[in-house]
């Protein structure tokens, strides 16, 4: 609910559980009053809140220095991390935001130049503008009640008399006026995506982003501020993660007198957007969670967030497919005779859709050649896609396939046509990664010539999948495209071929499911899964590595959102071995699938399929739309405890995970979340308990067998 009070200034967004209050204060500047758990309404314009007064500064000549700033500029005495720098005809950067005036939108806006936001109702948005030079900055604000989310983002409006320079426009400023908070953010690396990593917050200024241009799988968008004794299911929480798929940037700023500042956007590095006289520039949308009952409530609050306003309603709660993916199974070595014994050999197993990975077009028999020439490798596969999509049929399967749009082999019929189409600096030798180069999308005749090429390939394959990929970052970033001094605004501009292309093909083939995917999980974020219901989390899919790749991943965002596959031991990147039913159990808490070759998978586990893409199907609702309580992770300890809890509480799918054995250790088992008076029937026991119980003395577990071992079961109340 969003209100305003034109006596005392202040705009109150509030949720069912926070406050966040904003106040025009006595000098006409846009302040922070409040930010945190519910608060009655009231008047926060008394002197305690205008830093002004408090540091003892002379309004006016320090008037902007020490303010709780709501969109912080940079050159005007306040030394933290600004959101803003503008630079003008002049070269000055300094911009003076003061407060202009508000409106209350009934709808949410959408961002005109595609970069994708959550739906929305009933949105502030407050101008605020410089005296000087006349930019203008407009704050959009949309307050998500049940959900207990705030969204934000920023335009910069130049209604200046000339060109206006922008080398910094971040998505948010966010002041708060204490200090002593820890930091918590996910790194990572291919195979080993979103690995939590919580730190106390120091003196100075603390960042994370990355500048590959993809969310990347080093740093995640996400940062949170947490007090020292915040844990799982008690504590603050400010939490913040970035609607965006390109280079972005995070930074949290203790400072000397004791305030946190969080801030996050658009990479500054390598970014300048040129704005002539009345144009516009619109930031990525910010998400905002705040809650004080830990990280497992944050991640609740999110994940209810995205599966209700950001997943397609398409496909939030459709049953996703059960796929065999070729990739871990074949790689590249497949022919259509391999193709047709795989597909024919999957019926009636369970698996629903068979997916062809990487290979199948072009001289694409090694990553070395043919990303760019997408026609069907005739040689493999004389049929071409559709012959597999109707051999698919015919075994009662459906059919997918792979693509990476986004790129280029050098060595390629397209790269042969069109050097100039892929990014880089002319004369200069490329850096090639994984052999490719990207495709410029910043251009209209290469995006418009990828989107017809791949519509015509998805219309003409039969399929109802399609997996996108993205297998390396930017580099060498010069569009030949552009005159030199729009050249800072290449890696935006890409992003946003991306979000038009995603929009292009997810709307011209609504029928169709696509899976994100980035080499892995390097471009996981809320921006993608507008397109994408769930992309493949790593492709390490081992399953102990898989608990704590999945756990960093379940923070943010919700289990159906990550794609999981059970694969063959021992594991194809890390070489351990794990037992099947534990790669299953791990590979349940998400989207399901499978990666294995069909002639060497042993017998038993093949046969072992079909009775547990039964009980993942019997469990996937519940998945889909539960509340994930987390009773222990596997990056903190031994044991992992996931309990999914449906939202009326009436069932319950607890897994539990111990990585090494300990021999004489009885673990119990105290299961969260569930109902505290309601009855619960233990499967496979003869024990119905109270959910209070179960959560509070639990069940004391047998001694496991071996190492990597799991266990799954439901609870199902009695009433
Ligand atoms: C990287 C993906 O993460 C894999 O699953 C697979 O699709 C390969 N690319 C294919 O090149």
């Amino acid at each position: 609910m969003i209100s305003v009070n034109s006596t005392n200034k202040c705009f109150y967004l509030e949720a069912e559980s926070f406050s966040y209050v904003l106040r025009v204060n006595e000098i006409g500047f846009l302040t922070n009053a409040y930010f945190g758990k519910r608060i009655p309404r009231a008047d926060l314009s008394y002197p305690k809140y205008d830093w002004n007064v408090a540091t003892g500064g002379e309004c006016c000549a320090e008037r902007m220095s020490g303010l709780m700033q709501e969109y912080a500029t940079y050159g005007l005495g306040d030394f933290r991390e600004p959101a803003l720098i503008p630079r003008d005809e002049r070269g000055s950067r300094i911009a003076e935001l003061a407060y202009l005036d508000y409106e209350l939108l009934a709808e949410k806006p959408e961002i005109r130049s595609g970069i994708p936001t959550a739906e929305g109702r009933e949105t502030l948005v407050i101008r605020l503008g410089d005296r000087d030079t006349g930019l203008q900055v407009k704050l959009y604000y949309t307050v998500y009640e049940k959900e207990n989310i705030l969204t934000r983002r920023a335009e910069i409006v130049n209604e200046t008399a000339g060109t206006v320079t922008l080398e910094k426009a971040l998505s948010l400023t966010l002041d708060l006026p204490e200090a002593g908070f820890e930091l918590l953010t996910l790194w990572g690396h291919n195979n080993r995506e979103r690995q939590p990593e919580r730190t106390p917050l120091r003196h100075g200024r603390m960042c994370m982003g990355n500048t590959r241009n993809i969310t990347s799988h080093q740093a995640s968008n996400f940062m949170a501020l947490l007090r020292p004794e915040t844990r799982e299911e008690s504590g603050e929480v400010y939490a913040a993660a970035l609607m965006y798929s390109g280079a972005h940037y995070e930074a949290a700023e203790e400072d000397e007198f004791g305030r946190t500042r969080l801030s996050m956007g658009i990479q500054p590095e390598g970014f300048a957007w040129t704005l002539q006289p009345g144009e516009s520039f619109e930031t990525p949308e910010a998400v905002l969670c705040y809650t004080d009952r830990g990280l497992g409530q944050m991640s609740r609050q999110f994940h209810d967030f995205y599966r209700s306003y950001v997943i397609s309603p398409r496909w939030v709660d459709r049953e996703r497919p059960v796929v065999l993916n070729s990739w871990e199974g074949m790689f590249f070595d497949f022919d259509e005779a391999r193709l047709f014994d795989t597909i024919d050999g999957l019926k009636d197993s369970g698996i629903d859709t068979f997916v062809l990975d990487d290979g199948w077009f072009g001289a694409r028999n090694s990553a070395e050649a043919g990303l760019g020439d997408w026609y069907p490798n005739r040689a493999k596969l004389p049929g071409g896609l559709a012959a597999l999509a109707e051999r698919c049929r015919a075994n009662g399967l459906r059919f997918g396939f792979w693509i990476e749009p986004e790129m280029v082999n050098p060595d390629s019929d397209l790269y042969r046509a069109h050097p100039d189409w892929a990014i880089g600096v002319p004369g200069r030798e490329p850096v090639v990664r994984r052999h490719q180069l990207v495709l410029d999308l910043t251009r209209r005749e290469v995006l418009d010539w990828v989107k017809q090429t791949m519509a015509d390939v998805i219309r003409e394959s039969g399929a109802s999948y399609v997996k996108w990929d993205m297998n390396r970052p930017l580099t060498e970033n010069f569009s030949q495209g552009w005159p030199a001094e729009r050249q800072g605004e290449l890696l935006h501009r890409y992003v946003l071929g991306v979000y038009e292309l995603a929009k292009f093909l997810t709307e011209s083939f609504p029928e169709v499911f696509f899976e994100g995917c980035s080499s892995g999980g390097g471009r996981f974020d809320g921006a993608m899964l507008r397109y994408f219901p769930q992309i493949w989390t790593s492709d390490n899919t081992d399953a102990e590595s898989r608990m704590k790749i999945q756990y960093g991943t379940s923070l943010v965002y919700p289990l159906s959102a990550s794609s999981n596959h059970v694969s063959r031991v021992p594991s194809r990147q890390n070489f351990r071995v794990t037992p099947r039913e534990t790669r299953r159990n791990v590979a349940y808490n998400g989207s399901y699938g499978y990666e294995f070759d069909i002639r060497k998978i042993p017998q038993e586990e093949f046969a072992a399929i079909k009775g547990d893409v039964e009980r993942y199907r019997s469990l996937s609702a519940l998945i889909r739309r539960g509340d994930l309580y987390r009773g222990s992770n596997r990056t903190e300890s031994n044991e992992a405890v996931l309990s999914v809890v449906a939202k009326d509480k009436s069932e319950a799918y607890v897994t539990f995970y111990a990585a090494l054995n300990c021999p004489k250790h009885h673990f119990v088992l105290k299961i969260p979340g569930l109902a505290p008076e309601r009855l619960y029937r233990v499967e496979g026991k003869n024990l119905v308990l109270p959910g209070a119980v179960l959560e509070r003395v639990g069940l004391t577990l047998p001694l496991l067998s071996g190492d990597f071992a799991s266990f799954g079961f439901r609870l199902t109340a009695e009433d």
